[in-house]
């Protein structure tokens, strides 16, 4: 039987009832807290930063799996740490010397993970994937929640996948966007180790029962 990891975003999540839904994610059967800080530069859109994840670090119980998609991610990987971050993911795109940016990530104490846009492959991560421990496939371009999802994350995947084992690496995939109950189980048979999902969670009338359904759907 897998463990998938369930990372409910909170970016879909009712701002103004925030520890609400905080404590639902605590009290449900999800793995993480997924949180997306935007820049609206790296992203078209700005979505928070500092202030609320402190407050979010206040009240979550589980992992913060910490995704920015934000220029210069180097300046604020301390700040990061301080605010409860145990996992730093950082896209590729946005970094010229990306073995220093998770070295650094690394000396902090927290993980490490790279993301990557739906258009960049997956080998440009081949003479680093061994110093990752998790790659977030972007399977809707980054910027906002609510996307449908592109159908060739499968695809990247499975080379992922392959890659990984092929260097007898121990990095987790994770895939976030557009992530719902018909495709979670593709992803997880294609080698997906954690899925990220927001809207599909927090929009749903019961998001405890949703999240036990993602948890159940891809355990099997
Ligand atoms: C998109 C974010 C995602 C987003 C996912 O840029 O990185 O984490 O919150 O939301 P859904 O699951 O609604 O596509
Ligand atoms: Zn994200």
């Amino acid at each position: 039987m897998k463990n998938t990891i369930i990372a409910p975003s909170v970016l879909a999540a009712d701002f103004a009832n925030l520890q609400r839904d905080i404590e639902m994610v605590n009290n449900s059967q999800a793995d993480w807290f997924h949180i997306d800080i935007m820049d609206g530069v790296f992203v078209p859109n700005i979505s928070f930063g500092m202030p609320v994840l402190a407050a979010i670090n206040k009240h979550a119980k589980k992992t913060l799996d910490v995704h920015l998609m934000i220029v210069d991610p180097d300046r604020y990987i301390k700040t990061f740490k301080e605010l409860g971050a145990d996992i730093l993911t950082v896209h590729y795109e946005a970094c010229t010397h990306l073995h220093r940016t998770v070295q650094a990530i690394k000396a902090e104490g927290m993980k490490a993970g790279v993301a990557l846009n739906p258009h960049t492959p997956v080998s440009v991560l081949e003479d680093i994937i061994q110093d990752l421990d998790l790659v977030l496939i972007m399977s809707v371009n980054p910027g906002f929640g609510g996307q449908s999802f592109i159908e060739n994350t499968y695809e990247k995947v499975r080379k992922l996948k392959a890659m990984i084992n092929a260097k007898g690496a121990s990095v987790m995939i994770e895939i976030d966007g557009g992530v719902n109950n018909k495709n979670a189980k593709a992803l997880v048979d294609a080698g997906v180790d954690a899925l990220v999902a927001g809207n599909f969670v927090f929009s749903a009338a019961d998001p405890i029962a949703t999240i036990a359904d993602l948890k159940e759907i891809t355990s099997k």
